[in-house]
């Protein structure tokens, strides 16, 4: 996730396109660059670091008739001037900002290399300007449209070119773009905050959709050039709501980001007939792997609960996990056939970071998951499988959780394929995780949720049970509903109940319950039923169909049905959106909870 923004029109200050950036910082905020034209040359700004960075070394007096400006959240190459949007060509007249990832741009710089073309950047994005540049016969949208048909993957892309400072192109397959115009500007930009202040009635650009820009008119079509009629929409929001994506909450906003953040991780990760592809891991000779070490905190911790349950039921494989503030401090045994898993989003975790280190030290390898390119663990680990969930601003973990699952089911699901143990039952399962953006769409948009949530609002205590792999989920969902609605969760395996946490339970210590039509559903009912002759309320999230649960739970949350093992990806936006909810009706600030921080860096 990056921000893109484009001014076009009559004259106008570069301070202007800054200020349309600042309000996009939210999407990214490890570099940030500005193009611009007054008809002579293109001049092209960039700084490490946020937009204040950029505002520094830029001439914001300088007055040009069209420019485009990014501010980036890296996911190919590591943030730093060279690496930071826009990109040019070898000409240096044209100039591309890009939010999205370029699939197939290592086959296609190879053969734009062969073809003479310089690269300066390790980007994805570069490949665009250079293809352009080649496509580019005097008809600029005849060159972008060209060129969009060559590139595989998801984008939004702005593109301008310094002989004609009156023409600006923008498209987009897959990541937002808005375009909004008044009597003397257009504004293009990846959402509406850096475009009210030009105009509130705005067109949401489509997948599919390229504009085209001249002056302060647009005519909008196809990849193919066929002119599309799109509606414009009057937006109502404030700033800052228009910010939150017209959300109350970055939490909430992030939490329907989660379809949208699954395709960006599964970009190139998945092959033709649903086979995972993480070419990336192959010097570590998965298939001989014996141990599997995983190291991490908090939400992590949980997403790495999840891998462990899934590796161990297909692989042949011990898989050990710990939390990294225990793990560091304990005796660790490196094999020559152990691998080292560290979990962390923002890759800045102090005990994650330390363990990684203690783990090198001691001669291991370490790959690492995490959402922030560059970041201190991603660096001192030998590979990384990065997220690409786009930054996440509310302090707990949502989007970020769930792309942390999809990428452990990948890594479960390519060392099942390369050790030769895979199956039909395998491929239902990618099929599923390729299918989830759409599933989970619809979990995210079921109003029942806020609605249980408001029966539960007022209740002090609750008790979160899960069975095999949503044991996880229930660690999940109560660490969610205590570090944001500040209530006393407690998660534990459902049948761990009868040895103790059982005496807590009585009308004011309600349950909930995941109980998934899977191959420990009966054992799972019997537990509701130990709850419930303890005059617990219960709160059942179930497998759409399941009418026998309504008999003994108080509230069901339906979910669709799906492979046993995918459930904790299922069930993921439900426990945020309960947590998120209670919070909310609670009147607490889901973003900013108390006494806690989004990066971790103090041990
Ligand atoms: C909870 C949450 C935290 C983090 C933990 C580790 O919602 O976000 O528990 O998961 O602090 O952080 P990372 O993943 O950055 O190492």
């Amino acid at each position: 996730m990056c921000g893109i923004v484009g001014i076009i029109g009559h004259e106008f200050k570069v301070a202007e396109l800054i200020e349309g950036l600042k309000k996009l910082e939210y999407r990214g905020y490890d570099s940030a660059g500005i193009a611009a034209t007054n008809g002579s040359q293109l001049i092209v700004t960039k700084s490490v670091g946020r937009v204040d960075s950029l505002k520094a070394v830029i001439e914001e007096e300088k007055v040009v008739r069209s420019g485009i400006a990014h501010t980036r959240w890296a996911t190919h190459g590591t943030p730093n001037d060279t690496n930071a949007h826009p990109h040019t060509d070898c000409s240096g007249k044209i100039a591309v900002v890009h939010n999205g990832i370029i699939e197939n741009y290592q086959e296609l710089k190879t053969e734009l290399i062969k073809r003479g073309h310089k690269f300066k950047s390790e980007t994805d994005t570069e490949v665009i300007s250079h293809l352009i540049e080649e496509n580019f016969k005097g008809d600029l949208f005849q060159a972008v449209l060209d060129t969009l048909k060559i590139l595989k993957g998801a984008f939004a892309i702005a593109v301008i070119h310094s002989d004609i400072p009156n023409v600006m192109i923008g498209a987009r397959k897959g990541s937002p773009l808005v375009v909004g115009c008044n009597d003397k500007y257009c504004v293009l930009a990846s959402d509406v905050t850096p475009i009210i202040k030009y105009t509130r009635d705005v067109i949401f650009l489509e997948d599919g959709d390229v504009v085209y820009i001249e002056g302060n008119k647009i005519k909008i079509t196809d990849f193919s050039g066929n002119t599309l009629i799109r509606k414009h929409t009057h937006i109502t929001w404030d700033e800052s709501a228009a910010e939150k994506g017209g959300f109350k909450h970055f939490m909430l906003k992030e939490i329907h980001e989660i379809p949208e953040a699954i395709e960006s991780a599964l970009v190139g990760r998945i092959d033709s007939n649903y086979t995972p592809s993480l070419h990336e891991l192959d010097e570590f000779n998965l298939e001989r792997v014996k141990r599997i070490l995983l190291v991490a905190c908090g939400t992590s911790y949980h997403a790495g609960l999840v891998f462990k349950y899934f590796a161990e039921k297909y692989l042949d494989v011990d898989v050990l996990i710990d939390v990294a503030s225990e793990f560091r401090y304990r005796p660790i045994r490196i094999t020559e056939d152990t691998i080292t898993i560290a979990i962390s989003q923002s890759g800045e975790t102090a005990d994650t970071l330390e363990s990684v280190r203690a783990v090198k030290k001691a001669g291991g390898k370490v790959i690492a998951i995490s959402n922030v390119v560059g970041s201190t663990i991603t660096r001192e680990s030998d590979v990384t499988l990065y997220m690409n969930a786009g930054p996440e601003i509310g302090v707990a973990a949502s989007k970020t959780y769930v792309n942390q699952l999809i990428l452990l089911y990948l890594l479960g699901l390519y060392i099942i394929k390369k050790r030769g143990l895979w199956n039909q039952e395998h491929r239902e399962i990618v099929k599923q995780i390729v299918e989830s953006p759409k599933t989970l769409k619809g979990i995210i948009t079921n109003k029942e949720i806020e609605n249980v949530a408001d029966n539960y609002k007022n209740y002090h205590h609750f008790m979160y049970i899960g069975r095999g792999i949503n044991t996880a989920t229930a660690l999940e969902g109560a660490l969610k509903l205590k570090e944001i609605s500040y209530i006393n969760a407690v998660g534990y395996p459902a049948g761990e109940l009868k040895h103790g946490p059982i005496a807590l339970l009585d009308p004011k210590f309600p349950v909930f319950a995941f109980v998934p039509k899977d191959s420990l559903y009966e054992k799972m009912r019997s537990n509701i039923e130990e709850t419930r002759a303890r005059n617990a309320r219960i709160v059942a999230v179930a497998t759409q169909g399941d009418e026998e649960i309504k008999k003994i739970a108080h509230d069901v949350i339906y979910v669709p049905e799906a492979h046993e093992d995918l459930y904790p990806l299922i069930f993921a936006p439900v426990i945020q959106l309960f947590a998120y909810h209670i919070a909310d009706k609670r009147g607490y600030d889901p973003d900013k909870p108390r006494n806690l921080a989004k990066s971790v860096t103090v041990e």
